[in-house]
């Protein structure tokens, strides 16, 4: 009987050497007879277990890693085509603690299925959403997706019901559905599991987007430093166009959608919605004023839904199992599940996908697992660049928009990177101003100024130059930033200059010129 194996084709799992593990896999089969087929998945999200080995037995799938080339002749001596027992034995892949304490629905295919089979994912539940999409009035899946609670997982946590209804009930000769995969958030990675792991989901949540709307086109604004997920993604869409998920007649309904992938411009403002479509339209990245709304006057002044790779890929599930299913998870108004991303210097760095309400101290001490080196957790960035630093005494805020609003935090697209003692908050606070200074796209005073500023004064606070004087300027400065900025990038590096300041007052103590310097 033929047997099974999963090696991932993920980015992350190929920078730790899964082509060589797979190359080693083939060959050992090839020289031992043995009959197997290879599969070549996207990964479970536990990267320090990659480049990870599963196989199917007649109990489930079964798990080694992390699996070098070196590894792979004893794997095979010590029976890896039944499960058989080795020092990288995982045992059951759906018992190891991290996947069976998570609640994946956005994820439930990722690292399951081949990614470029139609098949298989129609075999998983793929397609129920959008064949319910199909059958009903856009109203009704607008409505659907309103209720259901969901809010952009992209960053600013809007509702995505709403969004979708502004769009709909615009009058125009073409609408866009635009999805954002420009995931520029450090720490972040689940936008390209999606689209590496499950690229299908992506395209049936854009098709659905696009019959709830009135829009036919549909663009995937990917970043240029995702080459694996370009050509994922690039492939899926080929497939579906072929097998009539996409073209004239989606399903063979009289819906028509299609979709074309573009590849960034490589700034992380272009992640910023108004900046994207200038990007996608072939200007230079550069934030437009709102409004007009993107929903009344995006894409080619067209009426646009622009929504994160994930936002869109949790629209099937929804569209499936109906909103009070996705709404009965999660707390408050954060419904749902969140994939959260787990970064730095961490012992268990991956995704965990999960009901919104677990608090900071349990994704980073007991499913991270605390640092990497062993050192205690100094602070948690959490929302990318721009999210506040937590330090260990806010380790109590659950993980819900509000709650981190509340502790002047955001949740972003929950990626957390985690630093240990060693971490200088002084460094990291400048840090902010100066990615900002790099990154800021120059339209407004406050953002384009105010970073350079910001940096000159962190700058002589560390030189122990009028520090307190400075600490309050940066402070004022920081206040403008906020509320006289046009866009996020300028209006929300105040968070991690001022959590470090408020959060870890010792750090910003007047040091020796050389140490800041450094
Ligand atoms: C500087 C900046 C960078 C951003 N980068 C991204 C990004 O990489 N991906 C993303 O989905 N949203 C990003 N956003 C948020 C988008 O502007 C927008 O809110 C989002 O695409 C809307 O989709 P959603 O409602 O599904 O979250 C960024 C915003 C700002 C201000
Ligand atoms: S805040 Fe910065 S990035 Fe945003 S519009 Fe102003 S200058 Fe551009």
């Amino acid at each position: 009987m033929s047997v099974t194996l999963y090696i991932p084709d993920d980015s992350g799992a190929l920078a730790l050497g899964a082509e060589k593990v797979a190359k080693a896999i083939e060959n050992e089969i090839a020289a031992r007879g043995i009959d197997a087929k290879i599969v070549r998945n996207g990964s479970r999200g536990m990267y320090w277990l990659e480049p990870m080995v599963e196989v199917e037995t007649p109990q489930g799938r079964v798990a080694y890693g992390p699996v070098t080339a070196n590894d792979v002749p004893s794997l095979f001596d010590a029976g890896l085509v039944s499960g058989g027992s080795h020092k990288l034995s995982l045992g059951k892949t759906d018992d190891i603690p991290f996947l069976a304490k998570q609640t994946r629905l956005t994820f439930a295919r990722v690292g399951i299925i081949d990614p470029l089979s139609l098949d298989d994912y129609k075999a998983h539940g793929g397609l129920r959403g959008l064949e319910k999409a199909v059958a009903t009035v856009p109203a009704e899946i607008v409505k659907t997706v309103t209720d259901s609670g969901l809010r952009g997982r992209g960053g600013a946590g809007f509702p995505t019901g709403i969004k979708w209804n502004t769009v709909m009930l615009a009058v125009a000769d073409r609408k866009y559905i635009l999805c954002n995969a420009d995931e520029g958030d450090s720490g972040t990675f689940a936008d390209r599991m999606i689209m590496e792991g499950d690229p299908f989901v992506l395209i049936e949540g854009m098709a659905i987007a696009g019959i709830a709307t009135g829009a036919t086109k549909g663009f995937v604004y990917i970043r240029s430093e995702y080459p694996h997920a370009i050509a994922t993604m690039t492939r899926a869409v080929e497939i579906a166009r072929k097998r009539g998920v996409l073209g004239v007649n989606v399903l063979g309904s009289p819906n028509a959608f299609d979709i074309e992938i573009r590849s960034g411009a490589g700034a992380y403002v272009c992640g910023e919605e108004t900046s994207l479509m200038n990007s996608l339209e072939g200007k230079r990245g550069i934030v437009r004023a709102k409004p007009p709304l993107p929903a009344i006057q995006g894409l080619f002044g067209k009426p646009t839904v622009i929504n994160n790779v994930i936002s869109l890929a949790s629209v099937p599930i929804i569209m499936d199992r109906g909103a009070a299913f996705y709404k009965d998870f999660g707390m408050g108004r954060s419904r749902g599940t969140i994939p959260i991303q787990i970064a730095g210097n961490v012992k268990h760095g991956g995704l965990f996908e999960a009901a919104f309400g677990l608090t900071l101290g349990e994704i980073v001490d007991d499913i991270g697992g605390g640092t990497a080196t062993g050192r205690p957790v100094k602070a948690v960035q959490v929302g990318g660049p721009l999210g506040a630093y937590f330090s260990r005494a806010l380790f109590d805020t659950p993980f819900d928009y509000e709650a981190f609003a509340a502790k002047d935090g955001l949740v972003g697209h929950a990626g957390i990177v985690v630093f240990d003692d060693t971490a200088d908050m002084l460094k990291q606070a400048r840090f902010a101003m100066e990615f900002c200074a790099i990154e800021s796209c120059g339209k407004c005073t406050p953002c384009r100024i105010g970073s350079t500023r910001g940096v000159e004064t962190i700058d002589k606070i560390a030189a122990g130059i009028e520090s307190e004087k400075n600490l309050e300027l940066v402070t004022d400065l920081c206040n403008t930033m906020k509320f006289g900025s046009l866009c996020a990038l300028g209006g929300f590096t105040p968070y991690p200059v001022m959590s470090s300041i408020n959060h870890f007052p010792d750090d910003f103590k007047p040091r020796a010129l050389a140490e800041a310097a450094e």
